[in-house]
């Protein structure tokens, strides 16, 4: 990856550590965002930096998504998420994020085209779901099949190679919305259903979940429009846990689909794709108008572990630009499917109303995330909350592969190896037994 760094421009920090000499650290500059301080060398001068969290850390180069949390922009390719997600398709951004240009007509065709010629799993695949409980998580299960895919595809990928790269993204991205498909199908205990070439991403997924072998499953434009929506919202978020998962993972040289399935794990958690399921659940939980401040209260307790679920985010200390866009298109769902009367959607939009207003969260930057309406969208579209999470991994496998493919290509990637501040018992000898 050529670097957009330039050693001759490089401004110099210098740390000043008691009876030492003074150290030297550039500072470098990207096309957006904060500076940075490069202190890869610091480690050569006997001190490692103590980050828990890596909140001030950046991890790697990257030209592929930027975010700043402080004015809730979030770019693409340089591309502002609204725009992407008004005036292109989920298969538009994924190409924008893989061949980093956006398509004309004839490149998109053709990209769908691979895709949908990937879409089916291999006939031993539905094997592997007999081994799970019907009642297993299937965020559990999609650990364990995507992560099952690297038994099926380990020989044949040499990752040095751009064609082999490209390879692996094509596939995660035609089979992971059918092996979601199959993950809620078969804890519905209704078969499987063969993809259809001839629907869209979304449209072919929508088909995946609700269609049976019984009778014609025809797709409603509005909710298949919506659902590629929730994918664009979600494909990528630059270095988040999940991500940074995956990029562990690779840094080893460990093969994409099982990078594929920790991105997978990291992102099972409420903190982190696992809000939204948190999230619905809360809002049903308060059931009514009357209880949200109860529940305001609670979160404001320090010593209750109550947390406003799609409320906050470690990146935006303002209005997470995806939570504006997901909420209109909440409002477009139940408007097609005539639900004028949604209970949720009430305790919602007064909950976010009544936290705006409150100096906790004010002065906490506190503001609705993408989660905070995907739920209600999702269940809205009839998806069950414990599938909230895959959906989520389904629209961020883009993500994860084009961080893979970039750390792949970039010569200063690394082992991840973070260091470590020592706090436990300093050297001691074993005692003999009888002595004990
Ligand atoms: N409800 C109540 N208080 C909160 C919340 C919340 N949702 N989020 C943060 N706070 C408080 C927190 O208690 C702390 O207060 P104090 O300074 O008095 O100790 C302060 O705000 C800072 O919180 P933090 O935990 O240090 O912030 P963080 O950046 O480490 O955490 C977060 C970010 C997303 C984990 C957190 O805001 C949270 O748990 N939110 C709810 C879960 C959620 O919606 N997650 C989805 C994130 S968006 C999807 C994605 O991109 O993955």
């Amino acid at each position: 990856m050529e670097s957009n760094l330039n050693p001759k421009e490089q401004r110099i920090a210098i740390l000043h550590i008691p009876g030492e000499e003074p150290i030297e650290l550039p500072i470098l500059s990207g096309t957006e965002g904060k500076d940075v301080i490069d202190i890869k060398n610091l480690s050569a001068k006997g001190y490692f930096t103590y980050d828990p969290g890596l909140l001030a850390t950046a991890s790697c180069q990257s030209k592929i998504t930027f975010i700043n949390g402080e004015k809730g922009i979030l770019l693409h390719r340089g591309y502002p998420i609204a725009e992407l997600a008004m005036q292109t398709s989920y298969l538009e951004l994924c190409y924008l994020l893989l061949y980093k240009e956006l398509p004309n007509q004839a490149q998109l065709s053709e990209f769908k085209n691979k895709i949908s010629h990937n879409t089916m799993v291999h006939e031993q695949i539905p094997k592997l779901f007999q081994a799970f409980r019907r009642d297993a998580h299937p965020m559990a299960i999609m650990c364990g099949i995507a992560g099952a895919l690297s038994a099926f595809y380990h020989e044949q990928i040499n990752v040095s190679n751009p064609k082999d790269r490209e390879l692996v993204a094509i596939r995660l991205l035609a089979k992971i919305p059918t092996l979601a498909a199959m993950a809620y199908k078969y804890s519905e205990g209704q078969p499987f259903m063969y993809p259809q070439n001839n629907l869209s991403y979304a449209g072919n997924f929508l088909h995946m979940m609700f269609a049976t072998p019984c009778e014609p499953y025809v797709v409603n434009p509005i909710l298949e429009k919506a659902m590629d929506r929730i994918f664009i919202l979600h494909a990528d978020h630059e270095q988040n846990a999940s991500t940074s998962s995956v990029r562990f993972a690779g840094s080893t040289g460990a093969n994409p689909y099982a990078c594929i399935a920790a991105g997978i794990a990291a992102l099972w958690g409420p903190a982190h794709g696992g809000a939204n399921e948190a999230c619905l659940r809360m809002l049903k939980t308060i059931g009514s108008v009357e209880r949200i401040p109860e529940f305001i209260a609670r979160a404001k307790d320090k010593n209750d572990p109550f947390r406003l679920m799609g409320f906050g985010h470690r990146v935006y200390k303002n209005y997470d630009p995806r939570a504006t866009v997901m909420k209109e298109t909440c409002h477009e769902v139940l408007k097609e499917l005539n639900i004028q009367d949604h209970k949720l959607l009430d305790v919602a939009m007064e909950l976010e109303k009544i936290a705006l207003q409150d100096p906790y969260f004010i002065e906490r930057k506190l503001y609705p995330n993408v989660d905070f309406y995907s739920g209600i969208t999702l269940s809205a579209i009839g998806i069950p909350p414990q599938m909230f999470t895959v959906i989520f991994a389904v629209a961020r496998t883009i993500g994860w592969i084009t961080h893979w493919c970039e750390m792949q290509q970039d010569p200063s990637s690394k082992i991840v190896r973070p260091r470590q501040l020592y706090t436990g018992v300093p050297t001691r000898h074993v005692v003999p037994m009888y002595r004990r």
